[in-house]
This record gives C-alpha cells, sequence and structure tokens, in this order.
C-alpha cells in the first residue's frame, strides 16, 4: 500500500508555520526530535509565526518541548536538531513575512511547508507562498479541519490547486499515522476468516467510541469555531469507519486504497438532525475563549448508515466527548445472534453483555477481541462469555506525526487524505452543521448526555470502552 513515487525526491527543507502555537510545542518537536535521531531529518527546519521570536527562544521551546514530552536520551541528537532551526518571525498577511523565509530558504529548493495554523489562515498562508514563488517543487502539508463545511473545503482546495498540484497536497490526519489504525485496513485484508461475516448478512451495528477524559485544554478559541463534528468526527472517526466499511481494494497501490474509502463517503447517508445528539459539559461556558451562551458541542453521538451493498440497513453509531468517564477509543462490531437458541443461557440477560462481536481496541494500546462463549464444565449445557484476545502493542513504534511528516517529506501520499474523500465526508455532515438540536449539558466524568442512549435503543446500549490498555 505504499504511496511513494521513486521519482520524488525527499523535500530538502521544512518550514513549519505555527511554530509558536500548542501542536508543534505537544506533537512536532518531539517528533522532529525523533527524526533526527533516526537520521531521516538532516535538512534546515524553518520555523514562521508572528511572534517576534528570537532563534535561541524558539531552540528553548524545542528543548522544553521535547523534555516534556519523555526524556531527552540523545544529546547529539538534541544539538543537531537545534542545529537545524531557523526562525521567521512576521504577519502572515505581510509580502515581507515571505521574503524573509525566501532568504532563509537559501538554496534549498524543494521544501515541504507545513501549516500547524488555524485553518481560518490555510488560505492566506497558501496564496502568500504562491505570490512569493516559493511553491514550485515544494510540497504543503495541511493540518486538519480542512475547511469548516463542504463550501469552504471546496474552495480552500481551489486556493490550494491555484498554487500546488493535487499529488503535492498532503492533508494531515494524524489518526491515519497511528498503528492500531492501519492495523483495521491490515487485519481486515490479510486474514480471509472476516470477509465472509463481513457484511450486512452477518453484522448487526457498528459502534465506534473516541473518548477524553480531559476537556479542551485551553484550546477555548478554537474549540467555538470547530465543536466535535468537525474536530474529531468528520476526520478522525469517519477515517476509522472509512477502513471498517471499505471494499477490498481492487489491486495494490494507494490509489486503490484511496478510491475504496472515497467510495464509503460518497455512499454515507448524508446526517440529518435526529441523527445527531449534541451534548456539552457543565463548566465548558466558563473556559477561556468560550462564549458564555455557546451552543458548540463538546459531545457527539450519530448514528449513520452507509447506503451500499455491504452496509445497506446497518447503522453505525460513533460517539465522542471531552471530559468524559475514561480515555479510549474502541470499535465494537456487533454480531447477528445464531439463528436458533438451542442454549438456555446464549442469550445474554442483562443490555450491556454482548455475546458475539468483533471488538478493536484503538487507545491506549492495540488489540483484536473476538467474542465467543465457551462451555463450563459439567453436564449442563451452559458457558461463558469470554474474548479470543490479539495484543498488538509493539514496542519502538513510529509515532504518528513523525511518521507522516516523514512520509510528506519523502511525498509519500499513502497516509493522507485525497480531495474528493475529503469533499465527500464534509457532505455527509454538512446538514447537520447548519440544522440541529441545541447542545444537551452533561456532568463531566460522565459517558455524555443520556439522550445519547436514545439513539442506540433499537439495537441496545452503548459500549462502554474500558480504561485500562486493552481490557474488557
Ligand atoms: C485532535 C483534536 O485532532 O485529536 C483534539 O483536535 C483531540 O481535540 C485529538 O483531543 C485526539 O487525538 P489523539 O491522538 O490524542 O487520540
Amino acid at each position: 500500500m505504499d504511496g511513494s513515487d521513486p521519482s520524488k525526491t525527499l523535500s530538502d527543507a521544512l518550514v513549519v508555520f505555527g511554530v509558536t502555537g500548542d501542536l508543534v510545542h505537544k506533537m512536532i518537536f518531539p517528533a522532529l526530535y525523533e527524526m533526527v535521531k533516526k537520521g531521516v531529518l538532516d535538512c534546515p527546519v524553518i520555523g514562521v509565526a508572528s511572534s517576534r521570536w528570537t532563534l535561541d527562544q524558539l531552540r528553548e521551546q524545542a528543548t522544553d518541548s521535547i523534555g516534556q514530552a519523555g526524556t531527552i536520551d540523545d544529546r547529539d541528537a538534541l544539538n543537531r536538531l537545534l542545529s537545524l532551526l531557523h526562525y521567521v518571525g512576521g504577519d502572515y498577511n505581510d509580502t515581507e513575512t515571505f521574503n524573509s523565509l525566501k532568504k532563509a530558504l537559501g538554496k534549498a529548493g524543494r521544501p515541504a511547508f507545513y501549516l500547524a495554523i488555524p485553518p481560518s489562515l490555510f488560505a492566506t498562508v497558501i496564496k502568500g507562498l504562491g505570490d512569493a514563488g516559493l511553491a514550485a517543487q515544494a510540497r504543503v502539508i495541511v493540518e486538519k479541519p480542512f475547511g469548516r463545511d463542504l463550501s469552504s473545503a471546496l474552495e480552500l482546495n481551489a486556493v490550494a490547486h491555484s498554487v500546488f498540484p493535487e499529488e503535492s497536497i498532503f492533508r494531515i490526519d494524524h489518526y491515519l499515522g497511528k498503528e492500531a489504525i492501519m492495523n483495521i485496513l491490515y487485519f481486515r485484508f490479510a486474514n480471509s476468516f472476516l470477509e465472509p461475516i463481513w457484511n450486512r448478512n452477518y453484522i448487526d451495528s457498528v459502534q465506534i467510541t473516541l473518548s477524553e477524559d480531559f476537556g479542551i485544554k485551553g484550546r477555548g478559541l478554537f474549540y467555538e469555531s470547530a465543536g466535535c463534528l468537525r474536530d474529531v468526527v468528520q476526520n478522525h472517526m469517519f477515517q476509522i469507519v472509512a477502513l471498517l466499511a471499505m471494499e477490498p481494494p481492487a489491486y495494490q497501490g494507494y490509489e486503490a486504497v484511496q478510491t475504496e474509502k472515497a467510495k464509503v463517503f460518497h455512499a454515507m447517508r448524508p446526517l440529518s438532525a435526529d441523527d445527531v445528539v449534541r451534548g456539552q459539559y457543565d463548566g465548558y461556558r466558563n473556559e477561556p475563549g468560550v462564549a458564555k451562551n455557546s451552543d458548540v458541542e463538546t459531545f457527539c453521538a450519530l448514528r449513520l448508515f452507509i447506503d451500499s451493498w455491504r452496509w445497506k440497513d446497518v447503522p453505525w453509531y460513533l460517539r465522542s466527548g471531552k471530559n468524559l468517564q475514561v480515555s479510549a477509543a474502541e470499535v465494537l462490531v456487533e454480531l447477528k445472534p445464531p439463528p436458533q437458541r438451542l442454549f438456555d443461557d446464549a442469550t445474554p440477560v442483562a443490555m450491556e453483555d454482548r455475546a458475539n462481536y468483533v471488538r478493536f481496541r484503538l487507545s491506549p494500546g492495540s488489540a483484536v477481541a473476538l467474542a465467543a462463549r465457551v462451555k463450563t464444565a459439567g453436564e449442563e449445557f451452559v458457558g461463558d462469555q469470554r474474548e479470543l484476545y490479539l495484543q498488538n502493542d509493539q514496542q519502538g513504534q513510529e509515532r504518528p506525526y513523525e511518521r507522516l511528516l516523514g512520509a510528506a517529506m519523502a511525498g509519500n501520499r499513502s497516509l493522507f487524505s485525497r480531495e474528493d474523500a475529503v469533499n465527500a465526508a464534509w457532505a455527509v455532515v454538512d446538514p447537520v452543521l447548519k440544522y440541529h438540536h441545541p447542545v444537551h449539558p452533561y456532568e463531566v466524568g460522565s459517558w455524555g448526555p443520556k439522550q445519547a442512549d436514545a439513539l442506540v435503543e433499537p439495537e441496545g446500549c452503548w459500549h462502554n470502552p474500558k480504561r485500562e490498555k486493552g481490557a474488557h
């Protein structure tokens, strides 16, 4: 599934817009440090931001960020990274900023521009790069959310294409760089036992939960312009759905996978207000940057249908939220019960007891579990509910940003989203961005508003992932 093109050359500089921001502090410096350690990054790294920082400040920030993310176990690598850093400060609307960037790039002729900036600035920066003549031979890596609805995504794509060809645009969704999520594609198509049952004839419903036990962590301004649906559902969660629902790619290769994923988004039924329950945790409106009367959702549960041959009438339930009971991500694919009840205890008594399912633990940890009932010793035909459990945590895994930045700089597009897929995903959520019911308040540490339970009632109840790694 390699999307690399051997004719592509490596980027010879990495330019990080928004280098003083939160994302870069939390994720990007640690990723760059790992890349330097492994010898993958050896070119100038130019940070750009509107703050008037000095290079020393940037170096301090990088060191602090790497220290906070883990231990600094390779001083030489840290020093190498610090020596690669450059800083350009200036307004993104000012052509001078881009002229300074041009100077800082020096002889580098194939830079990768990574836009770790608020989505509202993407178009300005992309145009600035084009106007300054910096786009030829370059790549642009754009953070999610790509647009804030269908029309802005189309607009943004038009701007991006006026400056960069599609093969030079890398739309990042860091979920695509996670091992456990890449394993969904591999596990489904490297094994033959799932395929016969992976359809509407055997599958009752699918649930995906992506829960976090913390709030918006000071990102009030961003969150007010996004909300849960835009922040994680339209991108991270839909990508998981696509990998679970897609048809086998017709051949080995990046385009084949992208095409099948895009088809899933095209087959998704556009959501309506009654398909979605929006929630807001108590106290959200007191967070800095949040409006006192905010109707932005910090929780979202939805029912989705994929109107394809394989999935017709199978409900997909997606749920995500901040300040929920645990931080975990799990998929539960519930199978239909056996056609006949041959044993008295074969049908679970309580709603939350599920007898037949496949469970993908995506975080923390990575595991696949297959529910099975087994007979308890004795004369009677009664049994216990167990799991065939496959833990797949491996040491030394590359983390998503390390993997994705490395891939983009090498011109490998396999872990990035294609334009048609992003637009089709927006088309599904677009109606409920405009027309939705008001948010329901929920308690911090709960599983969200109780109205979300009614959504899944026809199938039973939500599956609540456990806190511990992979546990059930
Ligand atoms: C980001 C969202 O894209 O993904 C955050 O902006 C969210 O709000 C995060 O917390 C979740 O990512 P992860 O890798 O921690 O599951």
